[in-house]
């Protein structure tokens, strides 16, 4: 659906929002806190940013967007757009929602990481409900919403942490988490080593893994080796060849196989696929390291193969 950029403004150093709208002023589609959309730009380029307005408003969906020099080219893009313009978005998708009949929510935000939980944050005061918001960045000028966050209704609730802070307080991971509790959830969204810590913190703690919520809001694929191999489709014995830069997703599409696919940087897991033989090369941040070491599934939007062939369940 296309959206007006009604306003953009900046929220921090280098962090810029975007209020989307309506063209005719008409209500969005729903969304629920930890929800985003993917925006459409020019070329082809397509970035999934966090809604990280109320999920009661209708009027519009805010989104804030980090400038980062050494990104592919979406924040830049991003921060080129003039208030007024046109761009193309898709309906909201939720792959980090939140519980509501937890007792008590723990939402730890590393940087530009606070935006899905910046809706998480308005949809648990709305429904009255216990959490408490840990919010860690480079500086206070690197802190986005500061104004939001310093509400009445967010106060003792909401704890923020700066790198450059000589004497503020500093996070302990281990000790935030030490006491987990079944009816306790934790959401953590940030760079992949904040997430790390936190989990890998929350793991030696001994909270059950279905309480811990995680969104990386960037994936960072990671870099290695492309060369060609192929795939074996276990339906119909087909071999597709796999060329270096093209991911497994567009040379199965190129042979008239779609699959379901979202972020295609190895994020969502919506493009899971069962894995028969072969090795893959996992290149993503949504399996755990178990799950990679057991070689029975990928990510095709992102990874690649170890071996020069894999046999897919397709
Ligand atoms: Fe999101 Fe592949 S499409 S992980």
């Amino acid at each position: 659906m296309q959206v007006r950029i009604a306003r953009k403004f900046a929220v921090a150093t280098d962090i810029c929002a975007f209020e989307l709208v309506h063209p005719d002023g008409a209500p969005l589609p729903a969304f629920s806190a930890g929800a985003h959309v993917e925006v459409r730009l020019r070329d082809g380029l397509v970035r999934h940013y966090s809604l990280c307005n109320s999920p009661l408003e209708s009027h519009r969906y805010l989104i804030a967007v980090l400038r980062d020099a050494h990104s592919r080219g979406g924040s830049m893009a991003m921060h080129a757009l003039e208030m007024g313009s046109s761009i193309e978005i898709g309906a909201p998708n939720n792959h980090f929602p939140l519980n509501l009949r937890a007792r008590h929510s723990l939402l730890l935000a590393g940087g530009i990481g606070v935006t899905p939980l910046m809706a998480m944050a308005e949809a648990l005061d709305h429904a009255g409900a216990s959490f408490d918001l840990h919010y860690c960045t480079r500086s206070t000028e690197r802190t986005a919403f500061r104004d939001r966050l310093a509400e009445p209704r967010f106060a003792g609730r909401v704890h923020l942490y700066f790198d450059d802070a000589r004497d503020g307080t500093k996070i302990s991971f281990d000790a935030l988490l030490a006491q987990p509790r079944v009816d306790t959830h934790l959401y953590v969204c940030g760079p992949s080593g904040f997430i790390e810590a936190v989990t890998g913190a929350a793991k030696a703690a001994g909270w059950i893994d279905a309480n811990v919520h995680r969104e990386y809001f960037a994936a960072g694929v990671a870099e290695g080796d492309s060369s060609a191999f192929q795939v074996t489709l276990s339906s119909t014995g087909r071999v597709i060849d796999v060329a270096p830069d093209v991911t497994v997703v567009a040379a199965l599409a190129q042979a008239g196989v779609e699959l379901p696919t979202s972020c295609e940087q190895g994020v969502c897991g919506t493009c899971l696929t069962r894995v028969l033989s072969g090795q893959p090369d996992h290149r993503d941040v949504y399996l755990t390291d178990e799950e990679k070491d057991a070689n029975d599934q990928f990510l095709p939007c992102c990874s690649r193969s170890k071996s020069p062939m894999l046999v897919l369940d397709l």
